[in-house]
């Protein structure tokens, strides 16, 4: 039958990854060339159905800065899903990305819906993490990854729509 699911979901990476303008695009359809970094965590919440279920994301938009990163479990613990975004043009937060996934496979929900997303692809003249090693890393590592742009709205709706399908049915 028809099940309706709430989903905690939470965004981590390394600040100006895109985490903010990712949700911003999801949510309200809009991109800000200059998104002000994120204060602690921001709250926004969207609805999306899939085939056999309508899913109430309840998404944490987490601050990337490093003096933050204390605050990152409260965000995380009991989350059913968390997008991990790195900026693909960045080697630097690729690194930080997998950092974040050590994190969760340690201290997170075992059953946690976890995707990888390779932000700025409308950057490609710029890009330094090839898809190639990223997609290795995270069927290692039992994520699942897209490229995605806030910019021009590649794979966003995607992405969640990805993660609602895998998420348990009630
Ligand atoms: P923190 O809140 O500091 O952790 O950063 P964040 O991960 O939320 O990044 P944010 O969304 O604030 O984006 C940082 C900058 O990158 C902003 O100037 C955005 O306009 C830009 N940006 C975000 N996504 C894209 C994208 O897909 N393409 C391009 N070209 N720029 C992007
Ligand atoms: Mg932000």
């Amino acid at each position: 039958g028809h099940s309706n699911i709430n989903a905690k979901l939470v965004l981590l990476g390394d600040m100006g990854a895109g985490k903010s303008s990712l949700v911003l695009r999801f949510v309200k359809g809009q991109f800000l060339e200059f998104q002000e970094s994120t204060i602690g965590a921001a709250f926004f919440s969207q609805t999306l159905a899939v085939n056999d279920a309508t899913v109430k994301f309840e998404i944490w938009d987490t601050a990337g800065q490093e003096r933050y990163h204390s605050l990152a479990p409260m965000y995380y613990r009991g989350a059913a899903a968390a997008i991990i975004v790195y900026d693909m043009t960045n080697a630097g937060s690729f690194a930080r990305a997998k950092k974040w996934v050590q994190e969760l496979q340690k201290q997170g929900n075992p059953n946690m819906v976890m995707a990888l997303a390779g932000n700025k692809v409308d950057l490609e003249e710029k890009r330094s993490v090839s898809a190639e090693e990223a997609r290795s890393y995270a069927e290692e590592n039992g994520l699942f990854f897209m490229e995605t742009s806030a910019k021009t709205a590649t794979n966003v709706n995607d992405i969640f729509y990805e993660i609602a399908k895998r998420l348990p049915r009630a």
